[in-house]
C-alpha cells in the first residue's frame, strides 16, 4: 500500500514538473524544450568555426599530414568532422585532385569490422568471406585507381579512433602509408604523394596513447585542438536552439537574433562554467530552464538572468568536474 502511495506521489511530482516546464516553453513561444538532446542533430543548429574548419581543410588539401581532432568529450569533434565532410567534396587540391570521403562513426571495431566499415564508407565492394587483409587490399587498390584514373584523393574520417581494437590500427596504418614502395615503382611520378588522408578524432589522453603506441602514424599526424565556444558563439548556440524550438530556424540571422528569455550576462556565466564545451552548455541551459520554469510559475517572469545562471553553474560544477 505504501508503495502505491509513493508511486502516485512520484508520478504526480513528475507530471507537475512537466506542466511547469511546458508552461515556460509556451510562454517563450517554444514548441518543445530548446535544450533537449537530438539523436540526429539538425545542421541548422551548428555554430560554425570557419577559421578552424579552414585549417582542417587546408591541412587535408596540402596533403602533408594526417589529422587528429583532439578535444574533451562533448567539445564538438564529431560536429566538426561533419562540417569538414560537407565541404570537402566541393573542393580540389593544388594539383586539381578532387576528394572522395568516407566516414567511420562506429567504434570498438575489430580488424575485420574496421576493414569492412572503411570499404562500406568508401563504397568499395568486397566479399563477406574475405579476410580483413583482402578487404583492405581492395580498398588500397581502389583508392589508388581513383587517384590515378579519376584524379581523386581519399579522405577517411575515423571517429574516436583509439576506441577500436589494436589490430584495427594496422589496417589504418597501411592506408595511411599508401602508396606502397611497389606501387611507387610501378607508377612512378603519377603516384608520388599519399593517396589517403586520415582524419581521426579523440581525447588528448588517446592522442598521448597513440604517440607512444603508434608513433608510425602519430609522427605524421597533426593534432588540432577543437576550439571552445567563445561568448559570442555560446550566445549563438543558445539563440539557434531557441529559434529552432520556436520554428524560426530558417529565418535565423547570426548577426541579429534574440536570446529571449536569456540575459546576455547569464550566457557568459554558463559559458565560463562549461569552458566553452557545447555539450555542457546545453546541459546547463537545460538546468536554467528548470529553475526559470519554477520561477515563472511563482512570479510570472520567465527570464534566465545571471542569478539563475550562477545558481545552476554552481550546482553543476561538481558534476562537470566528475565527467571531465
Ligand atoms: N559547433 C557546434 N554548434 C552547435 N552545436 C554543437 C557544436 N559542436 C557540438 N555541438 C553539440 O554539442 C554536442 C556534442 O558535440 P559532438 O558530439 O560533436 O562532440 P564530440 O566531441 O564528438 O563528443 P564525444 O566525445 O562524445 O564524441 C552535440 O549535441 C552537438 O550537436
Ligand atoms: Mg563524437
Amino acid at each position: 500500500m505504501t508503495i502505491a502511495i509513493h508511486e502516485s506521489a512520484l508520478i504526480r511530482h513528475f507530471n507537475t514538473r512537466k506542466e511547469t516546464l511546458r508552461a515556460w516553453e509556451e510562454k517563450i513561444g517554444a514548441r518543445f524544450s530548446p535544450f533537449r538532446g537530438f539523436k540526429m542533430p539538425d545542421s541548422r543548429l551548428y555554430v560554425e568555426h570557419p577559421d578552424f574548419l579552414d585549417s582542417i581543410v587546408d591541412l587535408i588539401i596540402t596533403n602533408e599530414r594526417h589529422i587528429f581532432l583532439r578535444g574533451p568529450v562533448g567539445s564538438g569533434k564529431s560536429t566538426l568532422m561533419l562540417l569538414a565532410l560537407r565541404d570537402l567534396p566541393t573542393l580540389a587540391d593544388r594539383r586539381g585532385n578532387k576528394f572522395i570521403t568516407g566516414y567511420v562513426g562506429m567504434t570498438g571495431l575489430y580488424e575485420k569490422q574496421m576493414s569492412a566499415a572503411i570499404a562500406d564508407s568508401l563504397r568499395i565492394k568486397y566479399r563477406r568471406s574475405w579476410e580483413s587483409s583482402q578487404i583492405i587490399e581492395a580498398v588500397a587498390q581502389e583508392s589508388v585507381r581513383r587517384y590515378i584514373e579519376e584524379k581523386s584523393r581519399t579522405a577517411l574520417f575515423i571517429e574516436d579512433v583509439a576506441d577500436n581494437q589494436e589490430a584495427a590500427f594496422h589496417k589504418l596504418r597501411y592506408l595511411a602509408d599508401l602508396p606502397t614502395e611497389e606501387m611507387k615503382d610501378e607508377y612512378g611520378t603519377t603516384l608520388d604523394e599519399p593517396v589517403v588522408t586520415l582524419v581521426m578524432s579523440g581525447t588528448s589522453m588517446y592522442w598521448n596513447a597513440m604517440l607512444s603506441f603508434l608513433p608510425q602514424i602519430a609522427d605524421r599526424t597533426e593534432p588540432l585542438d577543437v576550439p571552445p565556444l567563445n561568448d559570442d558563439k555560446a550566445k549563438e548556440f543558445i539563440g539557434r536552439r531557441l529559434a529552432y524550438a520556436r520554428g524560426d530556424i530558417d529565418k535565423f540571422d547570426p548577426d541579429d537574433f534574440s536570446i529571449y528569455p536569456f540575459h546576455d550576462d547569464a550566457i557568459v556565466v554558463l559559458n565560463q562554467a562549461s569552458k566553452g564545451n557545447p555539450r555542457d552548455i546545453r546541459m546547463l541551459a537545460r538546468g536554467c530552464q528548470q529553475v526559470a520554469a519554477e520561477n515563472y510559475k511563482r512570479t510570472g517572469n520567465p527570464d534566465v538572468d545571471v542569478e539563475i545562471a550562477t545558481l545552476v553553474a554552481t550546482a553543476y560544477e561538481y558534476i562537470l568536474k566528475e565527467v571531465r
